[in-house]
């Protein structure tokens, strides 16, 4: 039987036979998930050697897939460049759905959050990729912290975070019991940007990443669940303590641990959403890193939508709407 197919050994001989296939790939309209599948084999099959084809691809000429698929492609070779051309793309606004593959590029590699970090300080991102970033962010529980200073400053919300002072729950408590509003409050706890409902399920809705806040208000005082918002590395649920683990290949995973066979580690992946089975003489690093709940989601609220969101947890489980 005759292979449509071109030789395949001579293509990875020669990298440069792949542009042409790439760039159609990078250029497909409604698949950008293919595009980048395309410039990752050809950084990956390519190296170094597809540095030349990719630096083209990525060119601020090029249509916002393909410069993305090229920052991919030059990521698995050279962090460093490619963090400079990621930079580059942020600098203009890319359309949302486009962000998160980016970043995933960087939070995969171990050196790849403060790289592009490094990168972002010279070339800020525009306000509204560095929101559409942290929301992103968010969502997953990473919280590479330069990665984070650096969109929480080009988003404008550098500002220290909220902390549960006694003093400050107290007073906030009071205001929640007299005026907070459990339906504005529920509208704020939906709010994509707060990725609440990304890990919380509330009547059988949401995500799993975290625990579900079904009975969170009959279940736990005001205070507590004050506390638990504002500062969730202060006293971590039981069970939900997350890892990072590092591969031998600077792959790094991050989760809670799951049931594992022998000579192995499995961890429930919150970024990838799929249980991670890592031989542990692949690992290199593994360390403990408290909650993956981000705190400082509350820079960029009002006190009333504090009230009104702090009134819809105290009155779940309770019985009312
Ligand atoms: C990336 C996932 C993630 C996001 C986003 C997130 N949480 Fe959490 N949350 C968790 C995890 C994991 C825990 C358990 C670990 C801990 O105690 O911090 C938790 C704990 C809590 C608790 C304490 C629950 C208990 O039973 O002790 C409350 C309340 C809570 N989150 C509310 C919120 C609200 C409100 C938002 C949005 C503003 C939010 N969370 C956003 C992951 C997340």
């Amino acid at each position: 039987m005759r292979s449509p197919q071109p030789d395949l050994s001579k293509r990875n001989a020669d990298p440069a036979c792949y542009v042409e296939s790439i760039r159609e790939l990078a250029c497909t309209p409604n698949d950008d998930e293919m595009g980048l599948a395309g410039g990752v084999a050809l950084g990956t099959i390519g190296g170094t050697k597809s540095l030349p084809q990719l630096t083209n691809l990525a060119n601020p000429g090029r249509v916002v897939g393909e410069r993305i698929a090229a920052a991919a492609g030059i990521a698995v070779f050279d962090l460093r460049r490619a963090s400079a051309f990621t930079s580059k793309i942020l600098s203009r606004d890319v359309p949302p759905a486009r962000i998160s593959q980016l970043l995933a590029q960087f939070t995969q590699r171990k050196a790849g959050p403060d790289s592009l970090a490094t990168a972002l300080d010279r070339t800020p991102a525009t306000r509204d990729n560095a929101r559409l970033a942290l929301r992103w962010l968010h969502s997953t529980g990473l919280q590479p912290a330069n990665l984070v200073a650096a969109f929480n400053k080009a988003a404008g919300f550098d500002v220290e975070p909220l902390r549960a002072t006694s003093e400050f729950v107290a007073k906030l408590g009071a205001e929640v019991r007299s005026r907070g509003d459990a339906t504005r409050g529920r509208e704020i706890f939906c709010r994509a940007d707060l990725a609440c409902v990304n890990c919380h399920s509330v009547g059988g809705e949401g995500g799993n990443i975290g625990p579900d806040l079904n009975a969170i208000g009959s279940g736990q005082p005001l205070d507590f669940i004050i506390g638990a918002v504002l500062e969730p590395n202060r006293e971590v649920k039981e069970s939900f303590e997350a890892v990072e683990v590092t591969t031998k290949d600077g792959e790094t995973y991050t989760g809670f641990r799951a049931n594992a066979g022998d000579g192995e580690f499995a961890l429930r992946d919150t970024v990838r959403n799929e249980v991670i089975r890592i031989r542990q003489d692949r690992i290199s690093q593994q360390r403990n890193i408290g909650s993956v709940m981000p705190d400082g989601l509350f820079n960029q609220f009002t006190r009333e939508e504090l009230i009104d969101l702090f009134r819809y947890l105290a009155e779940l489980g309770k019985g009312k709407p």
